[in-house]
């Protein structure tokens, strides 16, 4: 099986090819750089001894992959390429509809014409807004708050549109919750630009003093203690989640959408003291106010993932936080 993976040098495509190569399926990832480094597919290639093929372009670059489609023999697409930073989405809308959105039309057109249909796609728990109850369920209000959200929504209705108007489609819609973590060898994991937005690289920062101290948004909310609690899962459990939605593809599902992630939240100030556990290192933090846009708390029902996906995650806590400090204090510059 031949897998096309867009956006296969970022942070859960790069742990995804170790999984898809390790598995035997051959690999060629498209990718335009603007957020990861092709040094990552050179560490892909170490840890599991297989070569993959990557084709640096963009996206919407439709001769480019029309092109790619007409001379390769690709069995499914699996579908990472986006933007994601959900501050700077609000800042700039129009790149994120632009790229999110455009760069998956250019896709689903190329794969059309080349009879290539069948396709995983990296939707977001981002999708759900601010549920009204926990666990959320895949068949609670779509609502999400921001243009980010948006796209993905957006997207999962193209997608959905386009199996209505020719059922040969297979699609599965997967919806992470919070990746984190990184491959267990240390040498691949997530490479932020600049200061990270998201809570684990950011204490993972802390911890190695490339920050002074954590600021912690909001002590207020309704949540045992206060700080907001996340669905964290391992990325290596994440990128599993994709081989076992490519062997769904193969059983004529239709439209499908599964949550993935652990079913269990944690507190950002138990994160920070697991950290420290597990680190040795402490992590100085100041409570400050809330951050716009953000919900108090947000984790899967993933039961449907594990009825049909037969999908369960294998690691917990520790080694999420294990496995991001190993590659932090090892990578301390990232793949720089
Ligand atoms: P990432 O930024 O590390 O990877 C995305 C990759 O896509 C990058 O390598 C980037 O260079 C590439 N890319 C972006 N636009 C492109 C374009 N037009 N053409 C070609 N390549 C392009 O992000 P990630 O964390 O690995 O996320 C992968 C996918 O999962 C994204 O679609 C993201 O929205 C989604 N997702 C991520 C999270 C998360 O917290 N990391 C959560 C839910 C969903
Ligand atoms: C986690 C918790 C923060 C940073 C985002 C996107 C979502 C998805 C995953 C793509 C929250 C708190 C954080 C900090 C803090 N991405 N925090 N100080 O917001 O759940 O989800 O990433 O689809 O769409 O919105 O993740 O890691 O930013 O925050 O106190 O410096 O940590 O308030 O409670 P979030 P996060």
């Amino acid at each position: 099986m031949h897998i096309l993976v867009t956006g296969g040098t970022g942070y859960i495509g790069s742990h995804t090819c170790v999984e898809l190569l390790a598995s035997g399926y051959r690999v060629t990832v498209i990718d335009n750089l603007s957020n990861s480094k092709q040094e990552a597919l050179h560490r892909v290639s170490e840890i599991t001894g297989c070569e993959l093929d990557f084709v640096r372009t963009d996206l919407r670059d439709r001769a480019v992959l029309e092109a790619l489609f007409r001379d390769r023999d690709f069995d499914a697409v699996v579908h990472f390429a986006g933007l994601k930073a959900v501050g700077e989405s609000t800042q700039i809308p129009l790149e994120y509809y632009e790229n999110n959105i455009g760069g998956t039309l250019t896709l689903c057109k190329a794969m059309t014409e080349a009879r290539v249909k069948k396709i995983v796609f990296s939707s977001s728990a981002t999708v759900y807004g601010d549920p009204a109850s926990v666990p959320i369920r895949e068949d609670f209000p779509i609502c999400p708050t921001n243009p980010y959200g948006r796209s993905k929504r957006f997207i999962e209705e193209i997608l959905q549109d386009l199996y209505r108007s020719d059922g040969a489609w297979n699609i599965v819609l997967l919806r992470y919750f919070n990746p984190v973590g990184a491959h267990r060898s240390g040498r691949i994991g997530e490479d932020p630009d600049g200061i990270p937005n998201n809570l684990l690289p950011f204490i993972a920062q802390v911890a190695i003093g490339k920050l002074p101290r954590l600021r912690v948004f909001g002590d207020d909310y309704a949540t045992p203690d206060g700080t907001g609690v996340r669905d964290y899962i391992h990325v290596t459990d994440l990128a599993r989640g994709h081989l076992k939605a490519l062997e769904k593809l193969a059983t004529d599902p239709g439209v499908v959408t599964y949550n993935l992630g652990t079913g269990r939240g944690y507190s950002v100030l138990e994160m920070v003291r697991a950290f420290e556990q597990t680190s040795g290192r402490s992590i100085p933090f100041e409570i400050v106010g809330r951050r716009l846009g953000d919900i108090a708390i947000c984790y899967a029902d993933p039961t449907l993932a594990r009825t049909e996906l037969d999908w369960t995650t294998d690691f917990g806590i520790e080694e999420m936080i294990r496995d991001t400090w190993r590659w932090q204090s090892r990578n301390p510059e990232g793949y720089e």
